[in-house]
């Protein structure tokens, strides 16, 4: 693979490459163009920050009309485990939710907490349908019974950034996702 970042050093494989990517969010577009062919109001919304560089991606290859939105959130953790509360730092700030068919975007799935918490959030607000969509999920590594609508692909239980997929802020912007080196995360700590 030619050189497209000085973080390429930091990668230790890549996990999925940009055409591989493109691949995913074809087809994923392809379903949701299809499955959504009827609806009024499609919104497509992005959960900050991870989901950005696939949301944009897939936005751009849906032929149906949609709206797009964002929301924010974090889960808590003390020391290295995770209290399962999230927190919403960025609401959804709409009057037509009951009108809307909802798409949340992410770029990865984990435990399933923050799905899990938002699906009900927004069914809760009145949200005229719920599904979910996301590129990465790491099933081995669930916490709660939870199961996307939409998967890209399933990937093991690996360190991963790029494509939207942080490291303390960074990798965000390679263009494939890769599996960091352990030296990177151990020593940083
Ligand atoms: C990641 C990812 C999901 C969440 C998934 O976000 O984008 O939102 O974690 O984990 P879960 O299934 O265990 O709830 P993160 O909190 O790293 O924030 P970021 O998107 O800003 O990087």
């Amino acid at each position: 693979m030619a050189l497209s970042s000085v973080w390429d050093r930091d990668i230790e494989r890549v996990l999925l490459s940009r055409v591989e990517i493109d691949h995913l969010t074809t087809r994923i577009a392809a379903l949701l163009d299809r499955d959504y062919a009827k609806a009024e109001r499609v919104l497509l919304l992005g959960i900050l920050k991870g989901s950005v560089v696939f949301m944009g991606d897939l936005m751009k290859k849906m032929t149906i009309p949609v709206e797009i939105d964002f929301m924010k959130v974090s889960s808590y953790t003390s020391g290295t485990e995770s209290s399962g509360r999230i927190n919403i730092l960025l609401d959804l700030n709409r009057r037509d939710l009951s009108m809307c068919d909802v798409i949340v975007i992410e770029d990865i799935i984990d435990s399933g907490r923050t799905l899990s918490y938002l699906v009900d959030y927004l069914k809760l607000n009145g949200a005229h349908s719920v599904r979910t969509c996301t590129l990465l999920d790491k099933p081995s590594r669930r916490v709660v019974d939870f199961t996307p609508d939409y998967v890209g692909t399933l990937i093991p239980d690996e360190f991963v950034v790029g494509y939207g997929l942080d490291y303390a802020e960074q990798y965000r912007t390679l263009p494939y996702i890769g599996i960091l080196k352990p030296e990177i995360y151990t020593k940083k700590k």
